[in-house]
């Protein structure tokens, strides 16, 4: 039996991340979930994604996962904390359940030299101010301002992003982000669906501000993790084999998925619950 890492986004997004992660780390086994079925999760309740996200973080966990990463800035946002602190000790107190926000919110300093950073991301990430609050840990004199993008998801998930009509909306909430303030010089996408439209925000932003994508930073942290922490490293398994599940449609998630992981999959649908 194999002893996978769990990488879990509410559809496609989280691919991004594994993307990174698997060039990064290519010798672990993985098992990607989509939970297409329910997404996208970014205008759902605390109460709804927290109990979505512990739902498939079980089910990883029947799958042989040691290991989760939750590859999605929302759920990371509104269920991680509760997840970690509450249901872990429940479930299984010897495994371990990890976010996006804090491996970004500790090297966003490396990035600005003014010290005011734009943040992107659902309407639930930018709500909970998790970004705020964790880069304050880390860097309390850096500045945040937030932007809601409600719309990019749905444009992502629709394959629209290519498309014209997007534009609109790229031009709009990067417009509402830096009339915020003028000397913000680095814009963090913290939404693991956005790398999609890396090339529309460059074309809408000016030259000088950095934009940054979490994959890299998620697996750099990641593999720094595995390094920190010998008694996990040794529970995964490393034949560097990858299986990919869905709550949805199999031929939808391997259409749009081979786009977001730049290489082509087969999806197994799962049911969930
Ligand atoms: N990819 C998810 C994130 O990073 C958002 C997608 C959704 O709204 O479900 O926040």
């Amino acid at each position: 039996m194999t002893h996978p890492i769990g990488i879990f986004d509410s559809g496609y997004g989280g691919l991004t991340v594994f993307k990174s992660i698997a060039a990064l780390l290519p010798e672990y086994d993985y098992i990607y979930l989509g939970d297409n079925g329910r997404a996208p999760y970014g205008n759902r309740s605390f109460e709804t994604v927290h109990q979505y996200t512990r739902q498939c973080v079980e089910w990883f966990f029947s799958m042989g996962c040691p290991l989760v990463i939750l590859a999605c800035n929302t759920a990371s946002a509104k269920a991680l904390r509760t997840i970690q602190q509450h249901d872990l000790p429940l479930l299984a107190p010897i495994n371990r359940v990890l976010g996006v926000i804090r491996p970004t919110a500790e090297v966003i300093g490396n990035y600005t030299t003014t010290g005011k950073v734009g943040v992107l991301g659902t309407k639930g990430t930018i709500a909970s101010e998790s970004y705020k609050i964790e880069i304050s840990h880390f860097y309390p004199h850096i500045q945040v301002f937030q932007q809601a993008c409600p719309m990019w998801v749905p444009l992502i998930e629709n394959g629209e992003h290519e498309h014209d009509g997007a534009d609109y909306f790229v031009q709009k909430y990067l417009n509402d982000l830096l009339h915020q303030d003028t000397d913000i010089d680095t814009v963090l996408l913290a939404c693991t669906h956005y790398p999609l439209l890396l090339d529309k925000i460059k074309k809408y932003l000016p030259g000088n501000i950095n934009v940054v994508s979490q994959g890299d930073i998620v697996a750099n942290s990641l593999a720094s993790y595995l390094q920190r922490h010998p008694e996990m490293d040794i529970r995964l398994t490393q034949n560097g084999s990858t299986r990919y599940f869905t709550t949805d449609d199999t031929i939808d998630f391997d259409t749009h998925g081979s786009v977001f992981r730049g290489a082509i999959l087969q999806s197994i649908q799962v049911a969930i619950p």
